[in-house]
């Protein structure tokens, strides 16, 4: 094993432009991770553009995978880190595959984005929403929801910051230590919401982090923000303060540089959604300047 870990990495992958494991695999690989990828789908583009072609993988091809780096003795990692999943069959191989690695790594960690939908509206199968809350967010070690995704996991409607923390606090009785709200919406504002509960039944530390708007909607943000605050967060496992800090620092940084780089190009970047300038980012990724700082509650 190498000093800084092993990520499993089960997401998508696009041909061209950045989600998935085009977002997650680069920038752990920048924080000295080794990374597997296994492509939950290769479709040409995201899903955003007018249209898409490709493959999806299922949860007997997803059992092969595993069954041949099982029969040659490679199921030894640290990290397993899930984003979008499309089916209730391959969600329940997932939960197969988390055994099978704590079998051969008792302390393996499993970072959970619960990909369900944004502002509102579901973007998969309405029964994968029970499966995430009776099933996968008991065995998760890290969850990374965004506002709509943790009031689907905790039943509570979200409209206030201690709304936000008292859900962390449900989450955290369920199963997860760690729980990041990637992005919750309070009266025109945006934060992130933190959530570290370092002894089982003991009360969290929590903070929050004020994000500033950047007016333009980006694909990709939110499976490069669990990559990222995986990799921090296991360079500072004591401190999700600060992996926070870190996280959400590289990502404006990407996020400032993409929307440059496109209005630089002449293109309007309300006109659709941006592709993350990822590749041109390699310096924000690997030593972030902390701009954003956290406050706890
Ligand atoms: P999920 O992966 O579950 O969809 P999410 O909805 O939080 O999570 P994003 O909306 O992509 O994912 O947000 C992830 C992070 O990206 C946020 O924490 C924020 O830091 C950043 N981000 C995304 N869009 C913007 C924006 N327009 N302005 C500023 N920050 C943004
Ligand atoms: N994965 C696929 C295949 C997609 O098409 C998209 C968005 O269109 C995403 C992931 C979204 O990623 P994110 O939530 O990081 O913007
Ligand atoms: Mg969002
Ligand atoms: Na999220
Ligand atoms: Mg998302």
């Amino acid at each position: 094993p190498s000093e800084t870990g092993r990520v499993l990495s089960i997401q998508s992958h696009t041909v061209q432009g950045y989600v998935g494991n085009k977002s997650a695999v680069f920038p752990l690989q920048l924080l000295g991770y080794d990374v597997d990828p296994i492509n939950s789908v290769q479709f040409s583009n995201h899903t955003g553009y007018p249209t898409f072609k490709g493959h999806v993988l299922n949860g007997q091809q997803l059992c092969d995978l595993i069954e041949g780096l099982s029969e040659n003795h490679l199921l030894y990692y640290t990290h397993l880190l899930t984003g979008y999943i499309g089916s209730v069959s391959f969600l329940e191989m997932v939960l197969q595959v988390v055994e099978r690695l704590r079998v051969v790594n008792p302390g393996l960690l499993y970072v959970c984005d619960p990909v369900m939908g944004d502002e509102g509206k579901l973007y998969v199968a309405p029964d994968l929403v029970s499966v995430y809350r009776e099933k996968v967010v008991p065995v998760a070690s890290m969850l990374t929801p965004n506002h709509f995704e943790i009031e689907l996991l905790t039943g509570l409607r979200i409209t206030s910051e201690s709304d936000g923390l008292k859900a962390c606090n449900i989450l955290h009785a369920a199963g997860p230590s760690k729980v990041v709200i990637t992005s919750l919406s309070i009266k025109e504002k945006v934060f992130l919401i933190g959530s570290h509960q370092k002894v089982k039944g003991q009360s969290p530390q929590q903070f929050k982090i004020v994000i500033p708007k950047i007016p333009a909607y980006f694909t990709g943000s939110g499976d490069l923000m669990t990559a990222l605050l995986l990799g921090w967060s296991n360079i500072y496992p004591d401190n999700l303060e600060k992996a926070s800090e870190l996280a959400v620092s590289s990502l404006q940084a990407v996020l400032q540089r993409t929307l440059a780089d496109y209005t630089t190009a002449g293109f309007d970047p309300q006109s659709s959604s941006l592709e993350i300038r990822l590749v041109q980012s390699q310096d924000d990724i690997r030593n972030p300047e902390i701009k954003l700082k956290a406050e706890s509650y």
